[in-house]
């Protein structure tokens, strides 16, 4: 038997350096060559290949063996490392200068043919990948994601250590706490008809640990939220959750601006500027149409609502007409060049998502050195609106200009989404930038037309800046709110908030939200008991910690920074979860199930 158990270093590091030296390698095997007799495999493991020879006429039993190898055996390997022959070194490799001649082979276990290559790129569906994630776990790209991701998670806890803040684990069996998402719930068998609710955030329990006095508070933490999935989310997912007490928000930005350039230092040795630029939530919703805005191209909107005004164009007078009617616009520079068809497929695109229509006009000298629009709604505008439009703008020749029309929420969300899409689909989105920033002042609630009701922003517990406290109750929509989010490249990585340490605060929020009394007492009992005790004033921000992985890796995909993630339609093809449970532990837990649902006639474990 060959000692793998004394293996000498990982395949990715036998170098140069170790020439003319013995080594243990154990792997798996890449691929196997035969050329003139000699056998060549490259051999696999965590930290990269290294090419092994087995020559027939010095080695004449491990050739033997080499010979029965294929893909994916695990196998170890005894040799002595050598420089490779003049010419025939891999500058694309580690380990391309030297070859390890392999002088005793031993298969450790054989392999079925692997369902997909175990190569950088693979043109499989993803369901197969997942449902053999053991395998695609060993392909190169998915080992780098979950080594940084390793990395990154040290490299929080070593910063947060130094700055003095205590891990403390929090309950997983709990009861609900509110982010907006619906409950995981996980019935009871001692008390059959009662359920736990997974925490969608440790949020409640981090404010308790500050009126228990710890002050600084971290953790790198799962939660669970029975949410619709996209590319930036999962149902269970990592959060790292922080909580300090005795802060203004300045300090909870100050401590994550430290964090991220320590992150970035770390992970990829980028100096990024500190403090982020702040943008207030009006100013990015006026700008950018969203609150988490992408900074690294320009296409900002304009709101050209007073021209509109002047103008005499039915479209845009009924728009203005409407309950907070605006009309806005987006000049992309250069655009002029967009055939028909893209603006076609702009359209066809937006309308799937509400709009009734994109009306646009390209921009061109026109005589005696003024603009004139062409195409499109050209007819409208007459040469005294061309001038102030372009004037609003800074619209000039060869741009086109995009206009949404409407109530100013879905302006805000149609010219977002052109904003985006027009930047993904011309390029004008740069390498290598990493555009961090914080939105601030977000309103404490948003009214929602259809129920009649606000809703909090951010969650219940977050408190409105002092200014506001008096006019709570009077003018809720015009409160604004101690709360901030980290945006990285448009996507949101984290948000938090200054809390409410004030029992009465916290109930007129509560009531605010139409939350009775005997709701806010059987919700938030001991929120509102623990309040009566000393609360020091506290806040805190989470971020998520698989978004920060996918977006230092450049994944658009979060489920490619899991080791075994669930897929859009929250299932794991690899152990099949969720699946069906037996009558006998339906029974247990005092369950019955209705719709035609059947029990697993499989007994449990
Ligand atoms: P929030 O709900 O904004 O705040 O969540 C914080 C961050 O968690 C990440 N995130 C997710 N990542 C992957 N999949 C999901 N389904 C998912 N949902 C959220 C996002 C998000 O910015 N308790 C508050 C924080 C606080 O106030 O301190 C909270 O959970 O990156």
């Amino acid at each position: 038997m060959l000692p793998y158990h004394e293996r000498t270093c990982y395949c990715g590091e036998v170098t140069e350096a170790l020439a003319g030296q013995r080594v243990t390698l154990t792997g798996w095997v890449h691929n196997r060559r035969d050329h003139g007799g000699m056998v060549f495999i490259d051999l696999r493991d965590r930290e990269g290949l290294v090419q092994c020879k087995f020559n027939p006429e010095t080695d004449p039993e491990a050739h033997a063996v080499a010979g029965r190898l294929r893909s994916e055996f695990c196998i170890v390997v005894e040799g002595d490392v050598a420089p490779r022959p003049e010419g025939l070194a891999n500058p694309n490799l580690k380990t391309g200068a030297i070859e390890v001649n392999g002088r005793k082979l031993e298969i450790l276990s054989e392999s079925a043919t692997p369902k997909f290559p175990i190569e950088d790129e693979v043109d499989t569906n993803e369901e197969l990948r997942l449902q053999y994630r053991f395998l695609d776990l060993r392909r190169p790209p998915m080992q780098h994601a979950l080594i940084l991701r390793h990395r990154i998670a040290k490299a929080i806890r070593d910063y947060f250590d130094r700055e003095g803040f205590i891990e403390i684990e929090t309950p997983f069996l709990t009861k609900s706490t509110p982010e907006g998402a619906r409950d995981f719930l996980v019935p009871s068998r001692v008390q059959p008809g009662t359920f736990y609710a997974l925490p969608q955030s440790p949020q409640l329990f981090k404010q308790l640990l500050m009126m228990s006095g710890f002050d600084k508070y971290v953790q790198i933490v799962r939660c669970f939220r029975d949410e619709d999935l996209r590319a930036d989310r999962q149902p269970e997912f990592t959060q790292l959750d922080m909580e300090m007490s005795f802060v203004q928000p300045e300090n909870v930005l100050e401590c994550i601006e430290g964090l991220m350039k320590e992150v970035m230092q770390a992970t990829h040795g980028v100096e990024i500027p500190t403090p982020f630029p702040r943008l207030s939530y009006a100013d990015a919703m006026r700008d950018y149409g969203i609150d988490r805005p992408d900074t690294r191209y320009e296409l900002k909107i304009k709101d050209v609502s007073d021209v509109a005004r002047t103008m005499d164009f039915k479209v845009f007078a009924d728009a203005l007409a409407g309950k907070d009617g605006c009309v806005r616009c987006i000049v992309v520079p250069g655009g002029a060049d967009m055939t028909r068809k893209e603006t076609d497929t702009l359209t066809e695109d937006l309308k799937g998502i509400g709009a009734g229509g994109l009306p646009l006009v390209k921009v061109a000298a026109g005589d005696g050195g003024q603009l004139a629009f062409q195409t499109g709604i050209a007819k409208f505008f007459t040469p005294e609106t061309t001038g102030a439009l372009c004037a609003a703008t800074g619209a000039g020749p060869n741009d086109i200009i995009f206009f949404a029309t409407g109530a100013e929420a879905d302006v805000c969300k149609y010219l977002s989404w052109l904003r985006e899409t027009i930047a993904k689909r011309r390029n004008l989105i740069p390498e290598g930038k990493w555009n961090f920033l914080w939105v601030v002042d977000f309103p404490m609630f948003q009214w929602d037309e259809e129920t009649q009701r606000y809703y909090a922003v951010h969650h219940p517990f977050t408190a409105p800046r002092d200014e506001d406290v008096e006019r709570l109750e009077s003018d809720p929509g015009a409160c604004r709110a101690k709360a901030y989010d980290v945006v990285l490249n448009g996507i949101e990585l984290g948000g938090g908030s200054i809390r409410i340490h004030r029992s009465d605060v916290q109930e007129k929020v509560f009531n605010i939200l139409q939350m009775s009394r005997e709701e806010q007492m059987l919700k938030f009992r001991f929120l509102l008991e623990a309040l009566k005790y000393g609360p020091p004033p506290h806040g805190g921000i989470a971020l998520g910690l698989d978004r920060m992985v996918m977006l230092l890796t450049g994944r658009n995909n979060i489920r490619d920074v899991f080791s075994f993630p669930k897929t859009q339609r929250a299932s794991c093809p690899l152990t099949e979860a969720p699946s069906a449970v037996s009558q006998e532990q339906l029974d247990e837990l005092g369950l019955r199930l209705v719709g035609g649902a059947k029990p697993s006639d499989k007994q449990p474990g």
